[in-house]
């Protein structure tokens, strides 16, 4: 099973609610199963530039503009998103380390995904929709807020945001380990709201293992 891991979280573990469910979450999965081979990519360690002119001109043009061939410049500038996208490509579980910002991710994550959600990179396009170039089968969102959001709460722009990129590019099972309530000068329950998600952390992962080793 290979494993991609996508961190957006620049704070470090020990003062990180949501690297902590990462480590949760890949100390259960490597337990489990031994064998899984685990690529780990730092965004804010080597941060991906945003999509350029060109190499969006590269990845969509050809979609919308008959016979449209990528320039050398086009191509160049798509190499970011070609390398990153191989790993997805060559992975059976992507997981996303995402502390909520601003109801959102951080915007590092949405320059990620802005560069391997292109066309060519992850899926290929045509009158169906998207046809992808990748065997995901499991998409895990690892996250953490301060306030306290319910299922489908409308402030929520962090998961429809991920669940809607990724299933746009035939990726639907979307599970998630959310720690929220964690500003503690709100919510005297944080540890504990923690805790539980830890918890859920472990329990997806031990799904994970039993269903993909
Ligand atoms: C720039 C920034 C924006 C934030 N925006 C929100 C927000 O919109 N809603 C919320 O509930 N918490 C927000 N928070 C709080 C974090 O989501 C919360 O502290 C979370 O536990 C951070 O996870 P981490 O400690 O793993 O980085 C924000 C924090 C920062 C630094």
């Amino acid at each position: 099973m290979n494993v991609l891991h996508i961190c957006a979280d620049p704070k470090p573990t020990e003062e990180s609610a949501t690297k902590q469910l990462a480590v949760a979450f890949f100390t259960k999965l490597t337990q489990l199963s031994p064998d899984a081979s685990i690529t780990n990519v730092d965004l804010y360690e080597n941060p991906p530039p945003y999509l350029s002119y060109h190499a969006l001109r590269g990845f969509w043009y050809p979609v919308f503009i008959e016979g449209h061939q990528p320039t050398e410049l086009e191509t160049r500038e798509g190499g970011y998103a070609l390398e990153q996208g191989q790993q997805v490509n060559e992975s059976d579980v992507l997981v996303l380390t995402v502390p909520m910002w601003h109801f959102s991710a951080p915007a590092i994550l949405k320059a990620w995904m802005d560069q391997v959600l292109s066309p060519s990179v992850t899926y290929t396009l045509d009158k169906r929709g998207a046809i992808p170039l990748h065997h995901v089968k499991r998409l895990v969102l690892l996250a953490s807020s301060g306030e306290i959001f319910k299922e489908d709460d409308p402030r929520d722009a962090l998961t429809p945001l991920i669940r809607d990129a990724f299933e746009a590019v035939g990726i639907r099972e979307l599970s998630i380990a959310w720690a929220d309530g964690q500003f503690e000068h709100l919510y005297s329950d944080s540890e504990q709201r923690k805790a539980m998600a830890l918890e859920a952390a472990e329990e997806l992962a031990e799904e994970i293992a039993e269903e993909l080793s």
